[in-house]
């Protein structure tokens, strides 16, 4: 049998790969070693053309159907990992069949669950990730996808100004839909649920997290907070007609969130003296759109509301506020932006990465301006930074412990 490789954008690169051996007999000379989740089946990552994919030997009616379901949640922009290819016909030498290959592209600064508690983290992770998983659940159920088995392992996550972003990385169980009916939705958060439960079990059994988390009360705070994210996307909402405010209140809470509306259903009743709005189609990703169209920055949506945040602090503080915004943003990202994060090491050289640091180094001076009781300059605050806690992996244990802070600009 011949070998047949369908992929999205030709890789010729992937041709050169050992296909005639199982996963398993990949070595170091073509794989790259990075943190991996659990998972049934064997997957290797390898680095090709300058790109890093993740290969997974998987049987071919699975591995054409996750293919096809990451196309569709790509075309849709869902947060999922990217779909490059499905390998089929592989045999060895001797010509005894090999499994077919599902091949994706390599989530960059992303982190299976289980490897960051390995390495440590502070307490307000586990919640955090939880944070991020009904984000992500509530973005799928949005776009009609029924993932079937929401689970931690199944999630890859990034950092994002101190919380998490989550995406997709197993869509095996998936099934795309026009909507999703209240009782898939509910079928889906139950399936999570117990997932969760599972994971957070196993964690503690591990020794990787304490007792201080509780399973049920982590579960509970997952429905909770999916239904009340859930109520807030798209819950209808009556008012009288002297209260139009209302209208524009609600889009602004749903960009504040990160989430823009795309379509909204405003009724009002047969006298017109009420009126009932509910959005009908939200998008996410508010802040990284805007900041993306004034700077070319393409982070986290957290991330990008931390920058807009200093954006605004340095308009505001040079008295920018009538010039034209995307001047203003260019004079930021060349003035403080990338002075800043030129100080990186190689290593933290991305634009994530770089938004991430940025973050934390905003957070430094914030720290240090408290310690030191004055305002401390940005470009002495990021060396000291670099100086001090440079490593992208330390800074999860420890760094202070703050919740809001400024954006000033001196
Ligand atoms: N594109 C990718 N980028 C980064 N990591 C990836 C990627 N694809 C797979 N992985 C890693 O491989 C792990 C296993 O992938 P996946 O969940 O698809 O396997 P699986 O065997 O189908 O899982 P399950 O046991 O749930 O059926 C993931 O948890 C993740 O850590
Ligand atoms: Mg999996």
């Amino acid at each position: 049998m011949a070998l047949r490789i369908v992929a999205t954008t030709p890789q010729p690169a992937l041709v050169t790969l050992p296909w005639d051996k199982p996963l398993e007999e990949w070595d170091q000379r073509v794989c790259v070693t990075l943190p991996r989740g659990l998972s049934r089946h064997i997957v290797r990552f390898v680095r090709l053309g300058g790109e890093v994919y993740a290969v997974k030997e998987t049987r071919e009616p699975i591995a054409w159907r996750e293919y096809a379901l990451l196309r569709d949640l790509r075309r849709i922009k869902a947060p999922a990992v990217e779909p490059v290819g499905v390998v089929t016909g592989r045999e060895t030498r001797d010509d005894e069949p090999l499994e077919p290959c599902l091949v994706t592209r390599h989530l960059t600064s992303s982190m299976p669950y289980r490897e960051m508690f390995s390495r440590g983290v502070r307490p307000d992770t586990m919640p955090k990730l939880v944070d991020a998983l009904v984000v992500l659940l509530t973005k799928l159920h949005l776009m009609g996808f029924y993932w079937g088995d929401c689970s931690l392992s199944n999630t890859l996550f990034r950092r994002s100004a101190g919380e998490f972003a989550a995406y997709l990385v197993d869509a095996e169980t998936g099934e795309l839909h026009h909507e999703l009916s209240k009782g898939q939705r509910a079928h889906d958060l139950d399936i999570g649920t117990g997932n969760l439960f599972a994971e957070v079990l196993d964690l503690q059994a591990g020794g990787l997290v304490g007792d201080e988390i509780d399973p049920f009360e982590l579960v509970e705070s997952l429905n909770g907070r999916y239904d009340a994210l859930w109520g807030e996307l798209t819950g209808a909402e009556d008012f009288g007609t002297d209260e139009m405010w209302r209208i524009e209140k609600r889009i602004a809470r749903l960009n504040d969130m990160g989430f823009e509306v795309d379509e909204l259903d405003i009724v009002t009743d047969w006298d017109g003296a009420t009126v009932r709005i509910q959005p009908k189609v939200v998008d996410a990703g508010h802040h990284s759109r805007r900041l993306q169209g004034l700077t070319g920055l393409d982070v986290e949506d957290n991330q990008a509301r931390r920058l807009l945040n200093d954006l605004n602090a340095f308009t505001a503080y040079h008295g920018l506020q009538g010039a034209d915004p995307a001047w203003v943003a260019h004079r930021w990202l060349t003035e403080v932006f990338e002075p800043v994060t030129a100080l990186a090491p190689e290593n933290r050289r991305g634009q994530l990465e770089a938004a991430e640091m940025f973050h934390e180094i905003l957070e430094h001076r914030w720290y240090l301006s408290e310690q030191r009781g004055k305002e401390q300059d940005l470009m002495e605050t990021a060396r000291d930074y670099f100086a001090t806690r440079g490593d992208p992996g330390t800074p999860l244990t420890e760094l202070p412990e703050v919740t809001t802070l400024p954006d000033s600009h001196t």
